[in-house]
């Protein structure tokens, strides 16, 4: 695609992103009010905005902890396998985990996510992701919380990006190609 020629047509407006995020905290604070605390690990880079906000609107003692895997893109890959670019800094052996997610596509990188983080045998793993394409789905992944379901369009904004732009827009928008002539 060509990245100069796109427009960017709003979606979710910011204020619909305010009320779905402070709805989600509540269930989220609800679920674990019995627990010491929560690890918060957001998946970077896409979800550094959503998790700032979510976790502002979280009741309880929170830690928060980022991940960063590899994307494994979208030409010549069989295995769709994930590595790890920056691994959590903490352990979360025996811990609460919320597992914080931009956009659940395909799957894969939830699945594989999600198997990486059992593996270390935390209390409890949940995931939350701010936007779910199911019409998408190749791997059956489990989404506990979900901020919004889209259709299959390409989205920006709100630490989401298109070529590693529009991460700042304060709003989830739908890339739209222009038209060439
Ligand atoms: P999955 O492994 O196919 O589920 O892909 C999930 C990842 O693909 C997300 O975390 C995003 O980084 C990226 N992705 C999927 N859809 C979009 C989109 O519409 N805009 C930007 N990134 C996307
Ligand atoms: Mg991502």
């Amino acid at each position: 695609m060509d990245h100069s020629n796109y427009a960017i047509d709003e979606m979710i407006s910011a204020k619909s992103i305010a009320a779905r995020v402070e709805a989600l905290a509540k269930e989220i604070t609800a679920n674990y009010n019995d627990a010491d605390k929560l690890v918060v690990v957001g998946l970077l880079r896409g979800s550094f905005v959503f998790i700032a906000d979510l976790v502002r609107e979280l009741k309880m003692p929170v830690e928060v902890d980022f991940l960063e895997v590899s994307s494994y893109g979208d030409a010549m890959t069989s295995s769709r396998e994930v590595r790890i670019l920056k691994d959590l800094r903490g352990e979360i052996n025996g811990l609460d985990v919320l597992l914080v997610e931009d956009i659940v596509d395909t799957g894969h990188t939830m699945h594989h996510v999600q198997a990486l983080l059992k593996s270390r045998e935390p209390r409890s793993l949940e995931v939350c992701a701010l936007l779910d394409k199911p019409s998408r789905r190749e791997v059956e992944v489990d989404v506990r919380w979900i901020g919004f379901e889209i259709p299959d369009e390409f989205v920006v904004g709100y630490g989401i990006d298109y070529a590693q732009r529009n991460r700042n827009l304060p709003f989830i928008g739908k890339v739209r190609l222009s038209d060439p002539s």
